[in-house]
């Protein structure tokens, strides 16, 4: 049974403030013109409804990125990542947005045996999300079935560099490229993506160099997460911007402290409750006058 409401760029049944105006992917890609992007693309993680509500106005695409896992479940790594998790969430963003492309990542283990397995997990989700994009990571080696998809009505964000499904692979999450041969399979794994057909790619945690070259030389917008200014456009985790670890990569600017805020307000809480401060006449109901 679907789990959303239909809010696509073309659906009669929109409930968006705005019908019509969602971004489109044709739209992102139509971003770079002459290998250049103006204003950069602007990219969140969202795995909720009201965080896509609150990010919605400020981003051009929400991402239901796969790092859901370790964000929301405590997972280890985005390895045990299910099917139902992202559709859940999936969905979830999509009601909760109604101006940001909305794509979703295809977990580990739904995408990488063949373009047909590919296709069908694709389609799941974009069926059970309505989401209008989906993210799968690898460079040419996925480039057939990234080929594929876009070719049968799935546009596809690629992820190269520093992909983190592939973590028990490239034996941790340090930033990619220090050597030559690994620089230069990151630029052939992105021009191999971009030439399958991805309307944008992700490029994560590679030397500041190597994603400034990739975004120059590569058609697709480039998406950079620990990479270069130089990038068509940015990603961050939210969770990671809004301060709520006290650990973050290295490549995180945060820009609140939401952990400290939210610490504070359940202190105050937990000292009102057990004082009887709270609730008080404001909070509770009474026989009216
Ligand atoms: O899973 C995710 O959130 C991602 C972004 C960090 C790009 O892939």
């Amino acid at each position: 049974m679907s789990t959303f409401t239909i809010d696509t760029s073309t659906s009669r049944a929109t409930p968006s403030p705005v019908p019509g105006k969602r971004t489109t992917a044709p739209s992102i890609r139509g971003r770079k013109v002459d290998g250049r992007t103006e204003t950069p693309i602007v990219m969140l993680t969202a795995y909720t409804m009201r965080m896509a509500q609150l990010l919605d106005p400020h981003c051009d695409m929400l991402l239901v990125g796969d790092s859901l896992g370790q964000v929301i479940y405590g997972l280890p790594s985005t390895i045990p990542v299910t099917m139902e998790m992202m559709c859940a969430h999936g969905a979830a963003v999509v009601r909760g947005s109604w101006h940001a492309l909305v794509a979703v990542d295809m977990p580990f283990g739904s995408y990488e045996a063949s373009p047909e397995q590919a296709f069908a997990s694709a389609s799941r989700i974009m069926k059970e999300t309505g989401c209008a994009a989906v993210k799968l990571e690898g460079g040419e080696a996925m480039a057939p079935t990234i080929e594929f998809l876009a070719h049968r009505g799935i546009p596809v964000i690629g992820h190269v560099g520093l992909t983190p499904q592939a973590v028990n692979v490239l034996g941790g999450y340090g930033a990619r490229g220090r050597e030559g041969a690994e620089a230069s399979k990151i630029a052939a794994d992105a021009l191999a993506v971009d030439q399958a057909g991805a309307f944008c790619i992700v490029v994560e945690g590679v030397l500041e160099q190597i994603a400034t070259d990739v975004a120059r030389s590569v058609s697709a917008p480039i998406i950079g997460i620990g990479a270069s200014a130089e990038c068509d456009g940015q990603v961050l985790v939210t969770e990671d911007l809004l301060g709520l670890f006290e650990r973050t990569p290295r490549f995180v600017k945060r820009y609140a402290d939401l952990a400290s805020e939210i610490g504070q307000a359940a202190a105050a809480y937990a000292s009102e409750v057990r004082s009887r401060a709270f609730p008080t006449a404001d909070q509770t109901y009474r026989p009216k006058s």
